[in-house]
């Protein structure tokens, strides 16, 4: 078994403390916070746990093999590093930091010391979306073209990271798990309604290597909540709507394809429609929080690489902070440097 310690009981600690409380494997042995109040409800909910308002305490314990981080994102950097240097294995939230400089820094450290980083890109753990990648892989789906996807929703508004920070890394996580591949460059516009500097609404424009592009709109300034990402190939079409218990993946053989004809000397292409039928495969409903939380503990302990290490939450901070700069210069076409 594997003794853990997680630093963090607000909105999202919870759903890591009930998944882990039910792995085997795990030994969820500590929780903490440095509000008192959200200590107390997690450990009368589970009397096992011990509580403390000082996650120095985790950090010191040397029986505590692994610590999970899902407090805000400004304090992802400081608690990962000072864990990964008292010789923890380190499951932190994304983003995993808020500059590609201390994300590198964080995933050199891990690489360095052989301990354990995983970020919680929880997406990249949803079967849907797994699915939807080897789906997208198959000859008869055909290259991807673009790819756009939808997070908005009234709330949860965060004062002190904006909507992108908050809200894209999952997108971004996804394009990039999709496509195995980082982008070349970003572009970004947005809008600050609520307090000066921290954008509501984001739109962000994505080229990648492949030459498939992407478009991710995020807002907690919408009326209703959507989750929904389209893929787009060559030859097969595919919705993926996080919120349809149904049918949350739907695949559509169908598009259109263009041929070069030339006729009496004079060049054009002539477009096909095809339409044919439209399949919404069975999906695994295990809870993505619970693959990815077995994933860490099987990473520790068979010392295997997690598929969300240091380095993929390096690629979607480096991604975030090009599309930040490009932000504040008002759109401009940003490179995105991830090496
Ligand atoms: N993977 C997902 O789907 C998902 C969903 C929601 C949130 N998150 C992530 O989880 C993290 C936490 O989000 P949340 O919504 O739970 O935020 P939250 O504000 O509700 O909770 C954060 C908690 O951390 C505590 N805290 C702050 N600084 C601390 C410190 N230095 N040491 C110990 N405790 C500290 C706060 O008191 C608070 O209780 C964020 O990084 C967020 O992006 C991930």
């Amino acid at each position: 078994m594997v003794r853990i310690g997680l630093i963090g009981c607000g909105y999202w600690g919870p759903n890591l403390v009930r998944n882990l409380a039910e792995l085997e494997e795990a030994d969820l042995a500590v929780v903490a916070d440095v509000d008192a109040s959200k200590v107390r409800k997690l450990t009368r909910r589970y009397p096992f746990l011990r509580g403390t308002e000082d996650p120095g305490e985790i950090l010191r314990d040397a029986a505590i093999e692994a610590v999970v981080i899902a407090t805000p994102a400004e304090t992802h950097f400081d608690l990962a590093r000072r864990a990964l240097e008292a010789g923890k294995h380190v499951l932190v939230e994304k983003p995993l930091a808020m500059n590609p400089d201390e994300s590198r820094r964080l995933a050199e450290l891990a690489d360095r010391t052989g301990l354990t980083l995983m970020v919680g890109h929880t997406f990249e753990y949803n079967p849907a979306v797994r699915r939807l990648k080897a789906l997208a892989r198959e000859e008869a789906f055909g290259k991807t073209r673009y790819i756009y996807s939808t997070r908005v929703n009234l709330g949860i508004f965060r004062p002190e990271i904006n909507a992108m920070w908050n809200l894209a890394p999952h997108d971004l996580s996804i394009l990039f798990y999709l496509l195995d591949e980082a982008p070349v460059s970003v572009i970004a516009l947005g809008k600050a309604f609520l307090k000066p500097g921290v954008e509501d609404v984001v739109f962000l424009y994505l080229e990648f290597p492949s030459g498939a592009v992407a478009h991710v709109h995020v807002s907690w300034l919408d009326p209703s909540k959507v989750r929904r990402l389209t893929v787009v190939g060559e030859k097969r079409m595919a919705v993926y709507d996080d919120l349809d218990s149904e049918q949350k993946l739907k695949l559509y053989d169908r598009g259109l394809e263009s041929t070069l004809f030339v006729d009496g000397g004079i060049q054009d292409y002539q477009v096909r429609l095809r339409a044919g039928d439209i399949l919404a495969p069975k999906i695994e409903t295990t809870e993505p929080l619970r693959i990815e939380c077995a994933h860490f503990i099987e990473c520790v302990r068979d010392k295997k690489r997690p598929l969300t290490d240091g380095w993929s939450g390096h690629r979607v901070v480096a991604a975030l902070a090009a599309a930040d700069e490009s932000l504040r210069a008002g759109g401009a076409r940003t490179a995105v440097r991830v090496a």
